[in-house]
């Protein structure tokens, strides 16, 4: 049995083999193909945070097979009503597959010490695995060749940063994160991209410069917000605009994870214009799923 926490436990040839299968299930999907791959599965959503894309793209991708969900949110009182060691063991005795999104990217871990099926990380403080797998199959729609894409990430050094970076080292993708300098990924990160891919600087314009790219998330996650008025201050700079946009290639698209705040980290005619991929980028969250979960189930 195989968790999938974080992308960087992964070789190169499993994350394509699970963006293969999720590529295969999309273009099934879309031709009006259902096959029930999923056949009486049962998910669970373990959720200490908001979240449309994750829960209803989870939920959505195992009723399409066959299988059903179980939304389990603040009521059943993980980390507040019993011990892991008694609630992590039987909650998953009753499931096949359990995704979890977390406050600490510990309780993720601390879980699988008990689990009795496979979990996967719906996003921590730390990583949001399933959204680069959905990102990196956005951008392989655009690109013939992901080994010259350019892709620029412009803001702060977060747990969607962290994935997409992570996926970009595994598969031999450029990326370079433009952050103001205590919003940066500290040496211990930065050394464990290996490839040699991952670069970061403080000029967004330097990082879009020459980019096929440019992604942003919000300057202020989930459970940041007591520091609002500091990061509104140290990101007011790195705002994803029409004059960031021009410096990156002619033809360069925005990807962001959403939800975004325009005005933000992005400005409402970059998102709502035509260089802006997010919604499609969105949509393959269901799709990237669903190799993600047919891959662990077969481990
Ligand atoms: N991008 C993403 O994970 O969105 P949700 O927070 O809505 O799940
Ligand atoms: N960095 C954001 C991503 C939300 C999908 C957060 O953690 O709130």
């Amino acid at each position: 049995m195989q968790h999938l926490l974080t992308l960087a436990t992964l070789s190169k040839a499993q994350i394509e083999d699970i963006l293969a299968t999720g590529v295969r299930l999309k273009s099934e999907i879309n031709s009006g193909t259902r096959n029930p791959i999923f056949n009486n599965l049962v998910l669970g959503l373990l959720f200490e945070k908001q979240s449309l894309r994750t829960r209803v793209s989870f939920e959505s991708l195992i009723a399409q097979h066959g299988g059903s969900s179980l939304y389990l949110g603040s009521d059943v009182g993980w980390q507040k009503r019993e011990p892991a060691c008694d609630f992590i063991p039987i909650l998953t005795s009753y499931l096949d597959v359990l995704v979890i999104r977390a406050k600490k990217h510990e309780s993720v871990e601390e879980a699988t010490h008990y689990s009795k099926c496979p979990i996967i990380n719906g996003l921590t403080d730390r990583s949001h695995p399933c959204q680069a797998l959905a990102d990196i199959m956005t951008i392989m729609e655009h690109v013939d060749d992901l080994q010259s894409t350019k892709i620029a990430y412009v803001g702060d050094a977060n747990n969607v940063a962290y994935s997409l970076a992570v996926i970009c080292d595994k598969l031999g993708v450029t990326l370079s994160i433009a952050a103001p300098p205590d919003y940066q990924f500290g040496d211990d990160v930065m050394s464990s991209f290996s490839n040699g891919m991952i670069s970061q600087l403080d000029s967004p314009r330097k990082a879009v410069s020459g980019a096929h790219f440019v992604y942003t998330d919000v300057w202020i996650s989930m459970g940041q917000e007591d520091e609002t008025a500091e990061r509104l201050h140290a990101f007011r700079d790195f705002q994803v605009n029409e004059e960031l946009m021009k410096l990156g290639e002619p033809n360069c698209r925005l990807l962001h994870c959403l939800p975004a705040r325009r005005g933000e980290e992005v400005a409402g005619n970059v998102i709502d214009g035509p260089r802006s991929l997010v919604i499609a980028e969105a949509e393959n969250r269901l799709h990237a799923q669903k190799g993600l979960v047919a891959w662990l189930l077969k481990q």
